[in-house]
């Protein structure tokens, strides 16, 4: 891992209005979410030819569906008719085809418009031109993961390499074969709070010890405000009496296989931006993403995930979800009562970081990176 080198000083925040500013959240959307590859739901949850789910990547409802051949793919959830939105609910299942519910125009699983009413008699629509509008998909950790730019950045280095790379000799992905883990939990949290506020709690811990007590006992490094996630690169070791990442201390499932020793009792985190969380301990990954709704209201589905033999023996996991889930509803109140507070007159010029937070700063400097790239000169920015 390459580590930043910062000087042990106070350095501003963004100001209150970059969390309340409906402006900057759509530039936000513009830059971010709609350019950069975007987690959007779980390969396993497409269970059959025909299963969909819809998901929310910037301002656009994405489509998201098993085709016959048990490929994926991904649309804009608009049909090319009149506009209708063409799937109104967040899953389903369709028997042979996609059909517009006001006039009737049919897709298959490949997007392709294959009948409309009259659609004989209007030789100028083209069935290939007017099938649904196609989003860039990959498939990756047990995830779909699609992309709304005409070009997407690069999988490898944005998606991957976050994983790959940011653990040093961790390998993360392999180690914990987290493509083949099984759903043994999925918690969705509606938070009252700006997406950027819950990635800064999950960067740092100098909150830890104030709000997470039973966090603190698992992992008692996190109780010293300096164990931020960005520093845990080498894991932060359970106590000494711990058995398990469990809200307990008691010992938890069967350990994955490629867990090797040197992980054994090891609690490692990472961030892929924009909206993925990834926690590693030895018998369970805990996967967050996150849907931005609002400048004020983002979704969060929480997904923990064992061995499939662990899921498919029925063994009791609420010790472990427990856990997490607790730390869940402790970071995401934090998130909800800084909210309000963002749109403060004294708050307006925001607040500082102390030097265990400089890495949010890294991530403040990169939003506004983003967001510049794009608006520079038309769009509101968070300069
Ligand atoms: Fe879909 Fe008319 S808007 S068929």
């Amino acid at each position: 891992m390459t580590a930043e080198v910062f000087t042990p000083s106070l350095i501003p925040t963004l100001p209150g209005q970059a969390y309340v500013s409906e402006a900057i959240f759509r530039a936000e959307q513009e830059c971010i979410f709609e350019q950069m590859w975007f987690c959007a739901v779980r390969s396993a949850d497409l269970d059959k030819p025909g299963a969909w789910r819809t998901a929310q990547v910037g301002r656009e409802s994405v489509l998201i569906s098993r085709t016959r051949k048990g490929g994926i793919r991904a649309f804009y959830n608009v049909c090319r008719h009149r506009g209708v939105k063409l799937c109104m609910e967040e899953q389903g299942e369709a028997a042979r085809s996609f059909q517009c519910p006001y006039h009737a125009w049919t897709y298959d699983f490949e997007g392709k418009l294959i009948a409309a009413p009259n659609l004989t008699k209007m030789p100028d629509i083209d069935r290939d031109e007017y099938g649904l509008v196609k989003v860039h998909t990959r498939e990756y950790l047990g995830y779909v993961w699609v992309c709304l730019a005409d070009e997407p950045p690069s999988f490898e280095e944005d998606v991957m390499g976050a994983i790959e790379d940011r653990l040093g000799d961790l390998r993360a992905v392999e180690d914990y074969d987290i493509a083949n883990l099984s759903l043994g939990r999925r918690i969705k949290y509606d938070v009252k709070a700006n997406w950027k506020l819950i990635i800064e709690n999950f960067m740092e811990c100098y909150h830890c010890a104030t709000i997470h007590p039973e966090l603190t006992e698992v992992l008692p490094e996190f109780a010293d405000g300096l164990a931020a996630q960005y520093f845990v690169g080498h894991g932060a070791e359970f106590g000494e009496d711990i058995k398990g990442f469990t809200i307990d201390g008691s010992a938890g499932m069967d350990r994955i296989p490629g867990v090797g020793e040197g992980q054994d009792r090891r609690y490692y985190a990472v961030t892929i931006k924009p909206t993925v969380f990834v926690n590693l301990v030895p018998d369970h990954v805990i996967i967050h993403r996150m849907f931005p709704m609002a400048a004020d209201h983002t979704i969060v589905e929480c997904d923990w995930l064992y061995l499939p033999s662990v899921v498919e023996s029925g063994k009791d996991v609420s010790a472990s979800v427990e856990l997490f889930h607790r730390v869940n509803e402790q970071d995401f109140d934090a998130c909800e009562r800084c909210q309000p507070a963002m749109g403060s007159k004294v708050y307006a010029k925001g607040g500082v970081l102390v030097p265990s937070e400089h890495h949010i700063g890294v991530f403040h400097n990169w939003v506004q990176e983003k967001v510049g790239e794009l608006t520079a000169g038309c769009s509101p920015c968070l300069h």
